[in-house]
């Protein structure tokens, strides 16, 4: 018997391609992911937060040439390196998705049969303007000057025999689909995008296999062709569960999150939807594009030349102020500048000065005051009731924020309330209730300490580092969970 779990957050990021290593945009995605992971665990649901490597297509194979390698010792060896820069950024996959794994091979295997048993493939001829790193057909609107719009390298033409996967026929179910159900594609105005983009254009049926390179799964029904990239990576969401008859498929399908790159939204809903309504598999409960990370106005890509290192930034700074600055900054849906000079300037106050005071300020305050012991509250004032007060209201609306995406308002509201124990340390003046001996120092202690408590569950998600460092400073054995935050715990 295969226990449902009610409680259940099933996130995914996009599989990256290995034809080199993360740059920060990579990062990003990985550690909203991350976040949410944390954030869903420490409330106390079953979550399976997966990620992983895109390691077939021309692009990779052509890397392995530059390189020297095969294609098979090329991608073990990057999949090891996107590995070590996520574990750098404290990245807490459950699972990770390589598509040279032989088990997801056969899925990927066994969904072209399903979709062959719907009649949803049939053999042609294509033609046309392919950009390779894209791994896709462009359409005139892609192409400026002969050059891919994201890209900006020249396009290839191709012609070849090929399978089509039937994708024509989906048109119609997908753009009823979207009108009635708004929250599939987020953020707000995306879905409105795709659905038009569907009515005004339909949809094309979908070149899937290649027979120009071999550097990819064999196509079950023809074994001169391999299937092509995007079929095979899209599968990977279900295949990492033991799709279709994996106990975890029947636990954690429909995923509750696909967390992507505005880049890739058309491959994960007109492509990816239409795949599963062939194979009769429900829809993922939402897809959501965030914006990009650009230099100088320009998306930050390896094909442009642009990229800013996350392991640099880590050796620098610490990871916990590179995931700090990155979703404190721009709001998750929009584009934004990378900026080293913010970085530093954001880990310098807020960090430093407004969560680093407070924490060795409350500390040596227990520790001079009170022996090192965080005493019980006495005497308590209007002042008091008013700080316990607010503070249940932010939590809530923390929450909130967090569940719609909005991480800069979540880690806003969070340092207001780190601002607002600041404050209440200097009006109250704990220094000068110890000299008069006033009993209320007991209460301004402990309320210190309460909230320190707090704030390291909170932040958590957020910077699990930091959080973990409070938390032993307090004497704690681990950091607090949400799901049982209440003053006074
Ligand atoms: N392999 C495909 C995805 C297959 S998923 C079934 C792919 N890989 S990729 O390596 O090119 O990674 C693309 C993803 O990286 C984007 O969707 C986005 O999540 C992230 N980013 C890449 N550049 C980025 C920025 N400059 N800014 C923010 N995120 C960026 O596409």
């Amino acid at each position: 018997m295969v226990k449902l779990a009610k409680n259940k957050f099933y996130v995914t990021t996009p599989i990256y391609y290995v034809n080199d290593v993360p740059h920060l945009g990579h990062a990003y995605t990985t550690i909203a992911a991350d976040i949410l992971a944390r954030w869903n665990r420490s409330q106390g649901k079953s979550v399976f937060f997966l990620t992983g490597t895109d390691e077939h297509g021309l692009k990779i194979q052509r890397a392995a040439e530059q390189a020297g390698k095969k294609p098979k010792e090329f991608v073990d060896d990057l999949s090891k390196k996107w590995k070590n820069v996520f574990s750098k950024l404290n990245i807490s996959y459950d699972s990770w998705t390589r598509t040279t794994d032989k088990e997801h091979e056969k899925a990927v295997q066994e969904f072209i049969q399903t979709v062959a048993k719907k009649k949803d493939i049939k053999e042609g001829k294509y033609k046309g303007n392919y950009c390779v790193d894209c791994e896709h057909y462009l359409t005139d609107d892609d192409i400026i000057d002969g050059k891919c719009k994201i890209h900006k390298k020249p396009v290839e033409f191709l012609e070849e025999d090929t399978y089509f996967f039937k994708m024509s026929k989906y048109a119609g179910k997908l753009a009823e689909l979207y009108a009635q159900n708004p929250g599939l594609i987020q953020p707000k105005g995306k879905l409105q995008e795709i659905r038009g983009r569907i009515l005004r254009e339909g949809l094309q049926d979908l070149s899937i296999t290649r027979t120009t390179f071999d550097w990819g799964v064999p196509f079950p029904l023809d074994k001169k062709h391999v299937t092509y990239v995007w079929f095979d990576a899209l599968t990977n969401y279900i295949s990492a569960l033991g799709w279709p008859k994996g106990e975890k498929f029947k636990e954690f399908w429909p995923a509750d999150l696909h967390l992507i790159g505005k880049d890739i939204l058309w491959f994960h809903t007109a492509m990816w939807h239409s795949m599963l309504l062939s194979a009769g598999i429900e829809l993922p409960k939402e897809v959501y594009a965030h914006g990009w990370w650009t230099v100088e106005g320009e998306k930050m890509s390896k094909s442009l030349g642009n990229v800013i290192d996350p392991v640099k930034m880590v050796d620098r700074y610490g990871a916990d102020s590179l995931r700090y600055y990155l979703f404190r900054e721009i709001p998750f849906g929009e584009d934004g500048n990378f900026s080293e000079k913010v970085l530093v300037q954001r880990h310098n106050t807020e960090l430093a000065n407004d969560l680093g005071n407070l924490v060795s300020r409350t500390l040596t305050l227990i520790e001079k005051f009170a022996g090192g012991k965080v005493p019980k509250p006495r005497s308590e004032k209007s002042e008091d009731v008013d700080f316990i007060a607010t503070l249940d209201d932010d939590v809530r609306h923390i929450s909130e924020h967090v569940e719609k995406l909005e991480f800069h308002h979540a880690l806003g509201k969070i340092w207001e309330f780190i601002k607002a124990v600041n404050k209440y340390i200097d009006s109250e003046k704990p220094w000068e209730l110890a000299n008069t001996k006033d009993e209320h120092l007991h209460t301004v202690l402990y309320n210190c300490t309460e909230a320190l408590r707090i704030i390291s569950a909170l932040i958590w998600p957020f910077m699990p580092e930091t959080a973990e460092k409070i938390a032993k400073q307090l004497g704690l054995k681990e950091v607090p969970k949400l799901e049982n935050l209440r003053w006074e715990l």
